[in-house]
Protein backbone atom coordinates (compact mmCIF):
# COMPACT_ATOMS: atom_id res chain seq x y z
CA UNK A 1 0.00 0.00 0.00
CA UNK A 2 1.05 3.55 -0.87
CA UNK A 3 0.20 5.44 2.91
CA UNK A 4 0.18 9.04 3.01
CA UNK A 5 0.10 10.07 6.80
CA UNK A 6 0.20 14.33 7.71
CA UNK A 7 2.28 15.29 11.05
CA UNK A 8 4.66 12.34 10.75
CA UNK A 9 8.02 13.93 12.31
CA UNK A 10 6.38 12.82 15.98
CA UNK A 11 3.70 11.59 18.06
CA UNK A 12 1.06 9.54 16.40
CA UNK A 13 1.60 10.47 12.90
CA UNK A 14 5.21 9.50 13.16
CA UNK A 15 4.34 5.97 15.34
CA UNK A 16 1.94 5.33 12.21
CA UNK A 17 4.61 6.15 9.93
CA UNK A 18 7.41 3.43 11.40
CA UNK A 19 4.62 0.85 11.95
CA UNK A 20 3.49 1.12 8.33
CA UNK A 21 7.49 0.87 7.13
CA UNK A 22 7.82 -1.72 9.48
CA UNK A 23 4.82 -3.51 7.52
CA UNK A 24 7.00 -3.21 3.79
CA UNK A 25 4.35 -0.42 3.12
CA UNK A 26 5.34 2.89 1.30
CA UNK A 27 4.33 5.54 3.59
CA UNK A 28 4.68 9.61 2.37
CA UNK A 29 5.01 11.15 5.80
CA UNK A 30 4.72 14.83 6.35
CA UNK A 31 6.43 17.63 7.84
CA UNK A 32 6.28 21.39 8.17
CA UNK A 33 9.78 21.41 8.06
CA UNK A 34 10.29 19.04 5.42
CA UNK A 35 13.86 17.23 5.60
CA UNK A 36 13.44 13.78 5.25
CA UNK A 37 9.92 13.99 4.69
CA UNK A 38 7.92 15.94 2.93
CA UNK A 39 6.89 19.09 3.06
CA UNK A 40 3.49 20.34 4.24
CA UNK A 41 1.47 22.62 5.93
CA UNK A 42 -2.11 21.54 6.06
CA UNK A 43 -2.87 25.43 6.76
CA UNK A 44 -0.95 26.95 3.57
CA UNK A 45 -3.28 25.80 0.52
CA UNK A 46 0.14 26.82 -1.80
CA UNK A 47 1.85 24.22 0.38
CA UNK A 48 -1.14 21.70 0.33
CA UNK A 49 -1.27 22.20 -3.82
CA UNK A 50 2.63 21.38 -3.85
CA UNK A 51 2.75 18.76 -1.87
CA UNK A 52 -0.67 17.25 -4.21
CA UNK A 53 1.51 18.04 -7.34
CA UNK A 54 4.52 15.87 -6.12
CA UNK A 55 2.34 13.25 -5.52
CA UNK A 56 0.35 13.53 -9.22
CA UNK A 57 -0.22 10.43 -10.81
CA UNK A 58 0.73 7.98 -7.65
CA UNK A 59 -2.23 5.99 -6.24
CA UNK A 60 -2.35 6.57 -2.81
CA UNK A 61 -4.49 3.80 -0.73
CA UNK A 62 -4.56 5.42 2.92
CA UNK A 63 -4.96 8.73 3.64
CA UNK A 64 -4.63 9.78 7.27
CA UNK A 65 -5.41 13.06 8.03
CA UNK A 66 -3.50 13.04 11.55
CA UNK A 67 -1.74 16.83 12.12
CA UNK A 68 -3.29 18.74 14.73
CA UNK A 69 -3.39 21.71 17.08
CA UNK A 70 -4.45 21.54 20.49
CA UNK A 71 -3.78 25.18 21.62
CA UNK A 72 -6.37 26.19 24.07
CA UNK A 73 -5.17 23.53 26.96
CA UNK A 74 -4.41 25.99 29.30
CA UNK A 75 -6.97 28.97 28.83
CA UNK A 76 -9.57 30.34 30.69
CA UNK A 77 -12.98 31.28 30.36
CA UNK A 78 -13.00 34.52 31.81
CA UNK A 79 -10.24 35.87 29.82
CA UNK A 80 -8.90 33.35 27.49
CA UNK A 81 -9.51 32.29 23.95
CA UNK A 82 -8.53 34.67 21.44
CA UNK A 83 -10.03 34.66 18.37
CA UNK A 84 -7.14 34.23 16.37
CA UNK A 85 -6.78 30.91 18.45
CA UNK A 86 -9.73 30.09 17.14
CA UNK A 87 -8.43 30.33 13.55
CA UNK A 88 -5.34 28.91 13.75
CA UNK A 89 -6.95 25.95 15.03
CA UNK A 90 -9.89 25.45 12.77
CA UNK A 91 -6.78 26.08 9.95
CA UNK A 92 -4.72 22.83 11.03
CA UNK A 93 -7.82 20.67 12.62
CA UNK A 94 -10.52 21.38 10.01
CA UNK A 95 -9.30 23.66 7.20
CA UNK A 96 -6.37 21.40 7.21
CA UNK A 97 -8.47 18.16 7.02
CA UNK A 98 -10.79 19.40 4.02
CA UNK A 99 -7.81 20.81 2.13
CA UNK A 100 -5.62 17.77 2.28
CA UNK A 101 -8.28 14.87 1.42
CA UNK A 102 -9.76 17.71 -1.83
CA UNK A 103 -5.65 18.08 -2.91
CA UNK A 104 -5.40 13.65 -2.73
CA UNK A 105 -8.86 12.89 -3.73
CA UNK A 106 -7.55 12.03 -7.67
CA UNK A 107 -4.76 9.91 -6.08
CA UNK A 108 -7.46 7.93 -3.83
CA UNK A 109 -9.48 7.30 -6.75
CA UNK A 110 -6.20 5.81 -8.45
CA UNK A 111 -6.13 3.23 -5.87
CA UNK A 112 -8.25 0.18 -5.76
CA UNK A 113 -10.74 1.12 -2.96
CA UNK A 114 -9.16 4.77 -1.38
CA UNK A 115 -9.68 4.91 2.61
CA UNK A 116 -9.28 7.64 3.97
CA UNK A 117 -8.82 7.95 8.37
CA UNK A 118 -9.37 11.37 9.93
CA UNK A 119 -7.72 11.60 13.04
CA UNK A 120 -10.02 13.60 15.76
CA UNK A 121 -10.65 13.11 19.24
CA UNK A 122 -13.32 12.47 21.75
CA UNK A 123 -13.25 15.37 22.60
CA UNK A 124 -15.64 15.94 19.44
CA UNK A 125 -18.20 14.19 20.90
CA UNK A 126 -21.54 16.36 22.22
CA UNK A 127 -22.16 13.52 24.53
CA UNK A 128 -19.30 13.97 26.48
CA UNK A 129 -19.00 17.50 27.21
CA UNK A 130 -17.34 18.19 30.56
CA UNK A 131 -16.55 21.72 29.91
CA UNK A 132 -13.65 23.73 29.06
CA UNK A 133 -10.76 23.54 25.91
CA UNK A 134 -13.58 24.93 24.10
CA UNK A 135 -11.68 25.94 20.78
CA UNK A 136 -10.01 22.06 20.07
CA UNK A 137 -13.50 20.90 20.87
CA UNK A 138 -15.20 22.55 18.18
CA UNK A 139 -12.54 21.98 15.53
CA UNK A 140 -12.35 18.31 16.21
CA UNK A 141 -16.20 18.45 16.57
CA UNK A 142 -16.34 20.03 12.84
CA UNK A 143 -13.77 17.30 11.55
CA UNK A 144 -15.91 15.09 12.66
CA UNK A 145 -18.69 16.79 11.03
CA UNK A 146 -16.82 17.42 7.90
CA UNK A 147 -16.07 13.17 7.68
CA UNK A 148 -18.91 12.39 8.45
CA UNK A 149 -20.40 14.22 4.81
CA UNK A 150 -17.28 13.55 3.14
CA UNK A 151 -18.08 10.01 3.73
CA UNK A 152 -21.54 9.91 2.33
CA UNK A 153 -20.05 12.58 -0.93
CA UNK A 154 -17.11 9.98 -1.84
CA UNK A 155 -19.34 6.14 -0.99
CA UNK A 156 -20.17 6.67 -5.00
CA UNK A 157 -16.84 6.93 -5.52
CA UNK A 158 -15.93 4.06 -3.23
CA UNK A 159 -13.86 6.24 -1.19
CA UNK A 160 -14.21 5.07 2.41
CA UNK A 161 -13.99 7.96 5.42
CA UNK A 162 -13.76 6.70 8.83
CA UNK A 163 -13.06 8.79 12.39
CA UNK A 164 -11.08 8.07 14.73
CA UNK A 165 -10.63 8.72 18.61
CA UNK A 166 -6.53 7.72 18.70
CA UNK A 167 -6.91 7.03 23.08
CA UNK A 168 -5.29 9.67 25.30
CA UNK A 169 -1.55 9.27 23.96
CA UNK A 170 1.60 10.02 25.62
CA UNK A 171 2.90 12.35 23.08
CA UNK A 172 3.63 16.57 23.23
CA UNK A 173 0.06 17.08 22.95
CA UNK A 174 -1.45 14.51 25.46
CA UNK A 175 1.74 14.90 27.98
CA UNK A 176 3.15 12.19 30.21
CA UNK A 177 0.49 11.35 32.28
CA UNK A 178 -1.20 9.92 29.56
CA UNK A 179 -3.29 6.57 29.31
CA UNK A 180 -1.41 4.50 26.07
CA UNK A 181 1.68 4.48 24.23
CA UNK A 182 2.27 5.81 20.61
CA UNK A 183 3.03 2.54 19.35
CA UNK A 184 -0.72 0.98 21.38
CA UNK A 185 -2.44 3.47 19.60
CA UNK A 186 -0.65 3.06 16.12
CA UNK A 187 -1.05 -0.60 16.55
CA UNK A 188 -4.92 -0.28 17.06
CA UNK A 189 -5.21 2.64 14.69
CA UNK A 190 -3.67 0.47 11.90
CA UNK A 191 -6.20 -2.17 12.47
CA UNK A 192 -9.26 0.21 12.62
CA UNK A 193 -8.01 1.40 9.34
CA UNK A 194 -7.67 -2.10 8.00
CA UNK A 195 -11.34 -2.93 8.53
CA UNK A 196 -12.68 0.54 6.74
CA UNK A 197 -14.26 -0.27 3.51
CA UNK A 198 -18.14 0.78 1.89
CA UNK A 199 -19.97 -0.86 4.99
CA UNK A 200 -18.40 1.05 7.60
CA UNK A 201 -18.01 4.46 6.16
CA UNK A 202 -18.37 7.18 8.13
CA UNK A 203 -18.09 5.25 11.61
CA UNK A 204 -16.35 7.21 14.69
CA UNK A 205 -14.39 4.81 16.77
CA UNK A 206 -12.06 4.63 19.10
CA UNK A 207 -8.33 3.35 18.95
CA UNK A 208 -9.18 -0.34 20.20
CA UNK A 209 -12.53 -0.56 18.40
CA UNK A 210 -15.60 0.66 20.33
CA UNK A 211 -18.49 2.49 18.70
CA UNK A 212 -17.75 6.18 20.03
CA UNK A 213 -21.41 8.22 20.44
CA UNK A 214 -21.44 11.19 18.85
N1 LIG B 1 -2.28 12.71 22.07
C1 LIG B 1 -3.56 12.53 22.39
O1 LIG B 1 -3.88 12.12 23.54
C2 LIG B 1 -4.64 12.77 21.39
C3 LIG B 1 -5.96 12.52 21.77
C4 LIG B 1 -6.98 12.73 20.84
C5 LIG B 1 -6.68 13.16 19.58
N2 LIG B 1 -5.39 13.41 19.22
C6 LIG B 1 -5.13 13.85 17.85
O2 LIG B 1 -4.16 13.01 17.26
C7 LIG B 1 -3.40 13.74 16.27
C8 LIG B 1 -1.91 13.60 16.56
O3 LIG B 1 -1.70 14.09 17.87
P1 LIG B 1 -0.31 13.90 18.66
O4 LIG B 1 -0.67 13.63 20.07
O5 LIG B 1 0.60 12.99 17.93
O6 LIG B 1 0.22 15.42 18.60
P2 LIG B 1 1.68 16.03 18.53
O7 LIG B 1 2.67 15.13 19.15
O8 LIG B 1 1.52 17.42 19.03
O9 LIG B 1 1.97 16.06 16.94
C9 LIG B 1 1.17 16.84 16.10
C10 LIG B 1 1.67 16.70 14.69
O10 LIG B 1 0.84 17.52 13.85
C11 LIG B 1 1.73 18.36 13.09
N3 LIG B 1 1.10 19.60 12.70
C12 LIG B 1 0.56 20.55 13.48
N4 LIG B 1 0.12 21.58 12.74
C13 LIG B 1 0.41 21.26 11.45
C14 LIG B 1 0.23 21.93 10.23
N5 LIG B 1 -0.31 23.15 10.16
N6 LIG B 1 0.61 21.30 9.09
C15 LIG B 1 1.18 20.09 9.13
N7 LIG B 1 1.41 19.41 10.26
C16 LIG B 1 1.03 20.01 11.42
C17 LIG B 1 2.91 18.59 14.02
O11 LIG B 1 4.00 19.11 13.29
P3 LIG B 1 5.08 20.12 14.01
O12 LIG B 1 6.12 19.23 14.66
O13 LIG B 1 5.59 20.93 12.87
O14 LIG B 1 4.32 20.95 15.01
C18 LIG B 1 3.12 17.19 14.53
O15 LIG B 1 3.78 16.40 13.58
C19 LIG B 1 -3.91 15.19 16.35
O16 LIG B 1 -4.85 15.42 15.35
C20 LIG B 1 -4.55 15.25 17.73
O17 LIG B 1 -5.54 16.26 17.81
C21 LIG B 1 -4.36 13.23 20.10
Amino acid sequence: MHIVITGANRGIGHALMSHYRAEGHVVTGTSREGGALAQLDVTDPASVAAFAQALEGRAVDLLVCNAGVYLDKHETLTKGYPAQMWADTFAANVTGVFLSVQALLPNLQAAQAGKIAIISSQMASHTRAPGGSYVYRASKAAALNLARNLAADLAPLQIAVGIYHPGWVRTDMGGDAADISVDESATGLMARFAELGPDSTGCFLTWDGRPHPY
